[in-house]
């Protein structure tokens, strides 16, 4: 299972890619706004850091524009995934772009059958909204199930992308289910380091140790 963060703060991309987690990025609008940053070279530098996929997502909502708006990000770095809104537009963008060999993340998917569009349209990713829509009380994570099980009677190269994550959980689940990918906040990718007994056992280890006067170097 792939991690990307989900976040457009490169001193936590650069602290997450130096534990050697890390396989990704996706940014949206809301998340560049929030960096107060200007939006190209912000995704230059974040293409600089990791290896991986780079979300960068299209402003328009216009066909013609959103196709100019996605070759440019394109042009940015050779890892840049253009992000697209689930629309008729959005997934004309999608096969224009994936034809010509570009990654593209089809976003803001809340149905199977929006998931299978997004499929025949050459997506690379798929990024069904999970927190989105246990917020209005409609079960995330069986969206997730429903898309791998259809993926998985056709030869789709489609990735699912589990997005808009908010616990630990999410991520388990995801794993669970056999889904290709998560983005998450980094606080959520570093709670999964975290268990009351690992750190109650460690600090008995270290007391015991430190009892013996050795020293290991
Ligand atoms: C990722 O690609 C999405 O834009 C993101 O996960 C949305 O998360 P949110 O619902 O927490 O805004």
């Amino acid at each position: 299972m792939k991690f990307f963060a989900d976040t457009s703060d490169v001193n936590d991309i650069r602290d997450l890619e130096s534990t050697g987690l890390l396989d990704g990025v996706t940014t949206n609008p809301s998340l560049i706004a929030k960096s107060g940053r200007e939006f190209i070279p912000l995704i230059e530098e974040i293409c600089g850091i990791v290896k991986g996929p780079v979300s960068a997502e299209v402003a328009s909502t216009d066909y013609d524009i959103m196709l100019k708006e996605g070759q440019k990000l394109a042009g940015i770095a050779k890892n840049i995934a253009v992000k697209v809104p689930l629309t008729e537009a959005g997934l004309k963008v999608c096969k224009v772009l994936s034809d010509k060999g570009t990654m593209v993340n089809v976003t803001l998917c809340f149905s199977p059958g929006q998931a299978i569009l997004a499929a025949k349209a050459g997506a690379t990713f798929i990024s069904p909204f999970v927190g989105r829509l246990d917020d209005i009380c409609h079960d995330g994570m069986e969206l997730i199930a429903d898309i791998v099980d259809i993926y998985g009677n056709y030869d789709f190269n489609t990735e699912v992308l589990v997005a808009s994550v908010r616990s630990p959980s999410h991520i388990i689940d995801s794993a669970r289910l056999g889904a290709d990918v998560v983005t998450c906040p980094p606080d959520v990718i570093r709670k999964l380091y975290k268990h009351p007994l690992t750190d109650k056992g460690l600090a008995a280890f270290v007391e015991d140790w430190r009892q013996t006067g050795q020293s290991i170097l």
